[in-house]
Formats: structure tokens, sequence, C-alpha cells
């Protein structure tokens, strides 16, 4: 899809007028193209945070916040949650169809013949600490990926680019849970071709060499649904930074290993694990108002983790799906009535009543309820960002190949409002 012309907008700026186009998509809101603004009138915008920025068209996800819509190339993350699986949805949001049976099975045979990393890659996680934090491995672990595979790192070879995207997510469930059996110290295990994408990080997470590991269905489908819900997000902080780094031609490991490292901060995708222990730490539902209490305190740098969006100003639809998976990964293991997931609706139903948190639409978005499906599984909460990480992976590599193949694609290269000081003559240290 390209964008048309809508009309024009009109600016006076230090008594000089100027016509600034202003173009249209496929739908949400359209954009005032300010690209010659500053030929015309010596401005720049200012938009720190870039609330009220559009930094590329594409067409990949689209996110209405105020009605709680996201929609993959068209489809409602519902549907697809209910109807679709990860790699299908994968496939969907790297080439923006879905697949015939033909093409998903050609897919899947390409991932799955992708995801053992080269053997000398154990040596790598042997140079951390057993306590290294698993993101910390991820991202030397990702960003070492192009130090070992040289014949996927030239962007300009869409061949190249097509081979790194299906290295990204077919390794990235492997070196997750590597890092996360290092950080147990046990033996790495191995993936296998003959489980699916899901069934196989699981079994990659929580097999022994001692025994045999059956998958079990329900959690292997929950795993699945809770990947499908974090693969892509439009242009989130580590998605835009993943753009970034890709805009200077980096290769697509260092770009990925960029989104993780901005992915890890607590108030991005840190905030599963952010959550989880913000839950523990409350403990009973009667604390939750003292903690209410703290996130409306403006002295208090507390905020509720899990709560509040940048562009959701309704119920992230992510977070019905992953309430849903809760209830029944927490019946299945039989702790449906978990100290944890009782503190966490209790506090949704009071923060949802609050005038503070109604007047700012800060509604649960899809770190709430990820972290009690992912410690109900058995992973610790050092693991939760690093699964969403594994699950972002497709959605960065796609938006990253989208800019790589725009043909008008430049550098990224942001300007400022100076404040600073204005030029001033050097004073030798005897006369300061
Ligand atoms: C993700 O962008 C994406 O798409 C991200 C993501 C994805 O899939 O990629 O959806 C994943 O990152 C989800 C968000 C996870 N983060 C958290 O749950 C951390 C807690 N939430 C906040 O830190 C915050 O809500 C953000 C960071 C998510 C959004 O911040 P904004 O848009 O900059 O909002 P803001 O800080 O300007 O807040 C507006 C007001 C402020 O109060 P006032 O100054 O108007 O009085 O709301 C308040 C804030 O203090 N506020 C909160 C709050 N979030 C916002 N107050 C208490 N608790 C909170 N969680």
């Amino acid at each position: 899809m390209t964008e048309t012309k809508q009309g024009t907008a009109t600016l006076t700026v230090d008594g000089k007028t100027i016509e600034l186009p202003v173009l249209g998509g496929s739908v949400g809101p359209a954009v005032i193209d300010v690209r010659k603004l500053y030929a015309q009138t010596g401005h720049f915008t200012f938009d720190p945070g870039f609330t009220s920025t559009a930094a590329c068209e594409s067409d990949i996800t689209y996110i209405d916040g105020d009605a709680g819509q996201l929609l993959y190339r068209g489809y409602s993350i519902d549907e697809l949650a209910e109807k679709s699986h990860f790699l299908e949805v994968c496939y969907l949001l790297l080439y923006g169809e879905l697949p015939d049976e033909a093409q998903m099975k050609e897919f899947e045979g390409h991932v799955t013949n992708h995801t053992m990393l080269h053997e000398q890659m154990t040596n790598f996680y042997r140079g951390f600490r057993r306590d290294a934090h698993p993101m910390a491995i991820m991202v030397g672990v990702v960003g070492a990926l192009a130090a070992f595979y040289h014949d996927s790192t030239d962007i300009n070879d869409e061949m190249q680019r097509e081979i790194a995207s299906i290295r990204m997510v077919a390794k990235m469930p492997t070196i997750a849970a590597w890092a996360y059996k290092y950080s147990i110290g046990q033996p790495f295990v191995y993936p296998r071709n003959d489980l699916d994408y899901a069934a196989n990080f699981m079994h990659m997470c929580f097999s022994v060499p001692c025994e045999e590991y059956k998958v079990d269905p329900i959690m292997a489908r929950a795993m699945d649904r809770i990947m499908t819900l974090h693969a892509d997000h439009e242009q989130n902080a580590s998605t835009s930074t993943v753009r970034l780094a890709g805009s200077s031609d980096a290769n697509p490991f260092a770009c990925i290993a960029a989104g993780i490292a901005c992915l890890w901060g607590p108030a991005h995708g840190g905030a599963n694990e952010a959550c989880l222990n913000m839950l523990r730490e409350i403990g009973t539902p009667d604390r939750i108002p003292e903690y209410i209490a703290r996130a409306k305190d403006k002295n208090d740098p507390f905020r509720l983790m899990g709560f509040g969006h940048r562009v959701y100003k309704n119920y992230d639809p992510r977070a019905k799906v992953m309430q849903e998976t809760a209830r029944e990964v927490l019946e299945l293991v039989g702790v449906e009535n978990s100290p944890i997931l009782q503190v966490a609706q209790e506090l949704e139903r009071i923060a949802l009543e609050d005038p503070y948190f109604v007047e700012r639409k800060l509604y649960p978005n899809v770190d709430f309820y990820s972290g009690i499906v992912l410690n109900a599984m058995g992973f610790p909460t050092s693991m939760f960002t690093a699964i969403f990480a594994m699950s972002r992976t497709v959605g960065w590599i796609g938006q990253w190949k989208e800019m790589i193949s725009d043909p008008n694609q430049r550098i990224g290269r942001p300007r400022q409002l100076y404040t600073g000081a204005n030029e001033r003559a050097y004073v030798d240290v005897a006369k300061r």
C-alpha cells in the first residue's frame, strides 16, 4: 500500500506561510509531511517521545489505541490467537499474506533446518557468569551471530536478507532456551525436528538427558499463543531501535541485538518481569490500596507495572487473550486460585474503577498477565523478557526487511532543540 495525497496543511511561522502535504494511508491518522519544513522555514519539529510522529510508512501492523484493535497485515490479533499458530503468523508478518499448505510446509522446513547454533557458540555462553540475566546473554549471543554467519550479513543481497530472517526466527528459541539452561547449570538441549516451534522451545527449556520429557499440548498451545501475541506491535521503542540501527546498513544480527537491548527496559518489554515482582511484593489483596496510592503519588517513582500504554487508551486486546490463557494454564497446573492471580484480578478491578487510572485511560497491557502465565509454566521471572524478545524477533526482522527494501530508505538522523552554551573561548586552568 502506498500513501495518497489528501490535501495540504498551511503553516505560518516568522511571517512566512508554507503549504505542507497531508498524506493518507489505508486506515488510521493521516500525516503532515514535514520533510521540507527545515528547508522552507529553518525550523525543526519538536516531539520528544514521538507522541505525534510517524517515523515511517508500513504495511505490517496496525493499532487503533482508542478501539483497542491490533491487526497483523489486516488480520485481528483475536482471530490469529484463536485460529492461527505462531509460525503461520511469522509467514504472514514476513511475506504479507497467509500461506497456503505448500508455502507453510516449505517455510516450516526452512525454519526447522536452521534451529541449531554453530557449535562454537556454546563456548560463548560459558564466558558468562551463571547468574547473568538471560537478556544480557541474549544481547551478546545475538550480536555475536554476525561473527558466525558471515554468509547472511550483506544487507544489499536479497537472498542473504532472506536467509538472515529465517535464521533469526529459527535460532531465537534455541538461544533463549540455552540462556535458561546455562543459568540453572543444566546441559544444553538441542532442538528437535519432530516438534513444532513452541513445543521445541518448551522441550529445550525443560527436558533433561536423564529422562524423556513430554511437552503438554495445552502448555505448548499456550506458549504458541503467547508468541503470537508478542510477535509485532508497530513502531514501539525496540522496533524503532531496530529500524534506526538498520538505517545505517548495520547487519541484521546487530540490529536485532539492539532491539533486544531496548526491549529489556522495565518501561517496555521488561514490564512482564517487573509486573510479577510487583504482584509478589503486594502479596495479598489487602495491600493493594497502598500500592495504588504509591502509583498515584507523583513523588514516588513507583508505577503499576503492566498498566498503561502509549497507544492503547482502551484495553490492550492482547491482555484479554493473555488473561484467558492464564486461566487455562493455572487450571492445568492446579493453581487456578493462586494468590498472584487473585492479587492481579483485584488490582485490575480496583484500578479500573479509580478515577486516576480512568481519567488517564490506563488499562492492563500485554505484560500484566503474561508473567502470571509464564510463572505457572515454570519459567523464572528472569526469562520473561527473553521470551518476549524471542517472540518479537519476527516483528523486528519483518520491519527491518520492509525498511531495507524501501528504495527511499535513508539513514535516520534526528536533530534537536539546542539549549546549551553559546560559543565561548577556552580558559586556561590557572584562570578558572
Ligand atoms: C510494552 O509501545 C508498545 O507497543 C510497547 C508494547 C509492545 O508490544 O511493543 O506494547 C510492549 O512495552 C507495554 C508497556 C509495558 N510497560 C509497563 O507496563 C510499564 C508501566 N507503564 C508505564 O511506564 C507507561 O504507561 C508506559 C511507559 C507504558 C507509557 O508511558 P507514556 O505513554 O509515556 O505515558 P506517560 O508516562 O506520559 O503517562 C501519562 C500519565 C502520567 O500521569 P500525569 O503526568 O498525566 O499525571 O499516566 C501516568 C503517568 O504518571 N501513568 C501511570 C502509569 N502509566 C502512566 N501511573 C501509574 N502507573 C502506570 N503504569
